[in-house]
């Protein structure tokens, strides 16, 4: 299919219901909080958990306040998970049962606001022992809640003053994974920053420097305009028109590594939402978008045609796929994205070590088959969101080591802004959540990708 749907909707938009008085608008966002970090621990993404009829009409009958009131309480609950889960394993004495994961998300999503958020620790606790209260299943442990809320607001500031809290709230094995790789100090570093909420970065069609302006961001030098996080970005000057799309600074280079794509066959595998195809369409690169997940690609279509972008998109598996020989291939594969912890929190928790060796073998097919894709002399870049180096540097290595038919090309630092800090020893992209420090956290930082460029032999 060439292009596809409308803009930005995600489907038919829930229906608005009249607004909930006041008090109970406050019990409505910390309920939506509460629903969606129990969602988290039932094993959901966050991102796939907002983006349920339920959870989108929730969501449509706040007032923006609440709205940007429950985002806060679900993005503060799950950065500092690692020390809420700590302080409730020390005020309950018996484990909750596992199965109530609504009981606890609502106690967590309390003290989350009670200790880390600038709201009234009254109202907090209060509608945080009324959620349980009302909630048939947690109901039997309505004082429990009461008193574990109550003894957080007394106990807990002292406690977390003591934590160290990028340790407490980073899971021991990627803290481990992350001191081998790159150094106790860096990893700490990583950790901190993934206590941050991030900046919103966006990545323009034209004139980056006329929208840094207009929406009052910073410009960073490969052109992604850099602004502090907002709530509505539909509301932002230039949306609606289709002038830009929101796209992390870091992962906007990958498809900068192709080199000038005008007029080239370019084949996006791994492709939705679409941020790299958005890149490569709007450079002039006649793309064929590649995703083997349904749904995911309609978002492809949507975004671009926001954009007025087009794009083939093509519903495969990219591990078969056999679509023809290409001028470039970019491979954005998927992986168990530890680089993008501060944008997406809920990974800390539902993340296991095993998912790395699970998707770096499907990174190794995956590979295998977009090295066929390209045209002999045409250019490979293979990109991942994760800090692991086997999602990594070692599967070039790999390729190499096996004389798979390419050589490496090294990035070169003109090409990143001058910011020879992001590139390897090897010659390939590495950035990490402590580049473009700022003094201003809310403007500082990276996601974590690593990307290498090959050209086919
Ligand atoms: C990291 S995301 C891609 C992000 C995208 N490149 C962008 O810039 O917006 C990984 C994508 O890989 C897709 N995927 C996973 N396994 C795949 C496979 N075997 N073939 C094609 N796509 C796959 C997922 O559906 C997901 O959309």
């Amino acid at each position: 299919m060439r292009q596809a749907s409308t803009t930005p909707s995600r489907g038919p938009r829930p229906k608005r219901p009249p607004a909930p008085p006041p008090e109970q608008a406050g019990l409505a966002a910390r309920k939506l909080a509460a629903d969606l970090v129990a969602a988290v621990h039932g094993g959901r993404m966050l991102d796939g958990a907002m983006e349920d009829d339920g959870a989108r009409a929730a969501f449509a009958a706040l007032d923006p306040r609440d709205r940007a009131l429950a985002r806060a309480i679900v993005g503060t609950t799950l950065r500092r998970h690692g020390q809420i889960a700590r302080l409730l394993g020390r005020f309950i004495e018996r484990p909750l049962p596992g199965e109530r994961i609504f009981l606890r998300a609502a106690l967590e999503t309390a003290l989350a606001q009670i200790l880390f958020m600038e709201v009234s620790d009254h109202a907090a606790g209060a509608l945080g022992v009324e959620l349980v209260a009302n909630d048939r299943a947690s109901a039997p442990w309505k004082n429990l809640a009461n008193a574990v809320i109550r003894r957080a607001g007394r106990e807990g500031p002292a406690l977390i003053a003591a934590d160290d809290a990028a340790r407490v709230n980073t899971p021991d094995w990627l803290m481990r994974r992350w001191t081998e790789a790159y150094g106790a100090g860096t990893a700490k570093a990583i950790a901190t920053m993934n206590l941050v909420e991030p900046s919103l970065d966006i990545s323009v069609k034209s004139d980056a420097a006329g929208w840094a302006e207009k929406l009052g961001g910073v410009l960073l030098p490969w052109g992604t305009v850099r602004l502090v996080s907002h709530g509505a970005i539909e509301k932002l000057p230039g949306f609606h028109e289709g002038e830009w799309w929101v796209q992390d600074a870091a992962a906007a280079l990958p498809a900068r590594l192709l080199g000038d794509v005008a007029g080239l066959a370019v084949a996006d595998l791994c492709a939705a939402p679409g941020g790299k195809t958005a890149s490569i369409a709007a450079a002039g690169g006649k793309v064929t978008a590649v995703d083997v997940n349904r749904r995911r690609s309609e978002r492809i279509g949507e975004n671009l045609e926001r954009l007025g972008l087009a794009a083939d998109i093509v519903i495969a598996d990219a591990a078969d796929w056999r679509g023809g020989s290409f001028d470039a291939v970019l491979l954005d594969a998927p992986c168990s994205a530890t680089g993008t912890l501060r944008r997406h929190p809920d990974g800390a928790i539902g993340k296991r070590p095993g998912d790395v060796a699970d998707l770096a073998l499907l990174q190794r097919r995956l590979l295998d088959n977009a090295i066929r894709l390209v045209r002999p002399g045409g250019t490979l870049v293979f990109s991942t969101c994760s800090l692991e180096p086997e999602e990594g540097p070692e599967q070039i290595r790999r390729l190499l080591m096996i004389d798979a038919p390419v050589e490496r090309i090294p990035v070169r630092p003109e090409e990143v802004g001058g910011h020879a800090e992001l590139i390897t020893a090897d010659g390939d992209l590495r950035t990490l959540p402590v580049h473009l420090p700022n003094d201003d956290p809310r403007l500082a930082g990276l996601d974590g990708f690593y990307a290498a460029r090959l050209r086919r032999l």
